[in-house]
């Protein structure tokens, strides 16, 4: 399969296997369930279940024991987007095309369905239903817990908001983006790495170059697309950023350094993967198209 095959297929699997889920746990809160399913599966492109997913399989995973881990992690970004969009940071109005969570449910439903995302997450990835052995649970809930939190998107959106309406260094914006949004990329190869047995860690340390370079070349091209994007494709509202006054690539280098340095990334990632004897082609293919998407 090719990544144009796959990432419909991983949109597809992701969505049913998240949406049954839900349905299998009670009704007792139908409020906080409604903004929980609308945060979570109304739109997305399932970048970090796609990297789960093809990193898992690339190394013998099945895909059934894969949905754990990937939909942990996309609860998880769920969260983050639902938190991100809130007044108290971005402040935005559509996501996915759609209004944000905070529109549609208020300021206090946003926040509780972020934070039941959130522990959602860990539900799933513990649930002895999977088909994961303990080990792999126990490795996995600390690599999403540690990449989730201070030291990687919490940290890193705490570093973006305080560097607002202010000039930083290019050192600092590469550590706030491989923070907010590296450290989920990172966590989802990582997981689908983890959830395969016996990887060795030449194999490993490759994936993760991969995924450190392909999260940086992500979270440049969000920010090229703020600029070059259009709203009706991207599904949020284009130009937020400037408005914002946020530390991006664009506003700190210019738009045409940050598109090739997102291009540079993309490149280093697809070279790291490029020594294993594994199959990584899908892998490849989605550094790619992260630098040449439009949404
Ligand atoms: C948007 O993430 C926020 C970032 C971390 C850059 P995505 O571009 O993966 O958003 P969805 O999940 O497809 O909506
Ligand atoms: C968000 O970065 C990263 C998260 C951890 C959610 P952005 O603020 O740039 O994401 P968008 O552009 O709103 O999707
Ligand atoms: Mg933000
Ligand atoms: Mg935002
Ligand atoms: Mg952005």
């Amino acid at each position: 399969m090719n990544l144009k095959e796959f990432a419909p297929h991983v949109v597809n699997r992701i969505n049913d296997f998240m949406s049954d889920y839900l349905d299998g746990m009670d009704d007792e809160v139908p409020e906080l369930k409604e903004a929980v399913r609308y945060g979570l599966l109304l739109g997305g492109k399932r970048a970090r279940p796609l990297l789960v997913y093809a990193t898992g399989m690339a190394l013998g995973q099945e895909e059934r024991i894969l949905d754990y881990p990937a939909a942990a992690i996309e609860c998880i970004h769920a969260y983050s987007l639902i938190h991100d969009d809130m007044p108290e940071m971005d402040n935005d109005k559509l996501r996915r095309g759609h209004d944000t969570v905070h529109i549609k449910y208020g300021q206090d439903g946003a926040l509780l369905a972020g934070d039941t995302l959130q522990a959602l997450a860990f539900q799933i990835l513990s649930d002895e239903r999977s088909g994961l052995s303990d080990r792999a649970v126990v490795l996995l809930t600390r690599i999403l817990s540690v990449r989730a939190g201070y030291s990687g998107m919490c940290g890193g959106q705490s570093l973006d908001l305080g560097a607002e309406k202010r000039h930083i260094a290019l050192d600092e914006l590469k550590l706030l983006h491989s923070k907010k949004t590296g450290a989920l990329i990172r966590a989802a190869v990582m997981m689908g790495a983890m959830s395969a047995d016996h990887v060795s860690p030449k194999t490993l340390e490759a994936l993760d170059e991969y995924a450190r370079w392909t999260g940086l070349a992500f979270q440049v091209w969000d920010d090229v697309l703020d600029v070059i994007g259009e709203t009706a494709k991207l599904g949020k509202i284009a130009g937020a950023d400037e408005f914002l006054e946020k530390s991006t690539y664009p506003s700190l280098i210019g738009l045409d350094k940050a598109k090739t340095y997102a291009e540079e990334c993309a490149h280093k990632a697809i070279d790291a993967v490029g020594v294993l004897n594994i199959d990584s082609s899908l892998l490849c293919e989605f550094a790619e198209f992260t630098v040449t998407r439009d949404h």
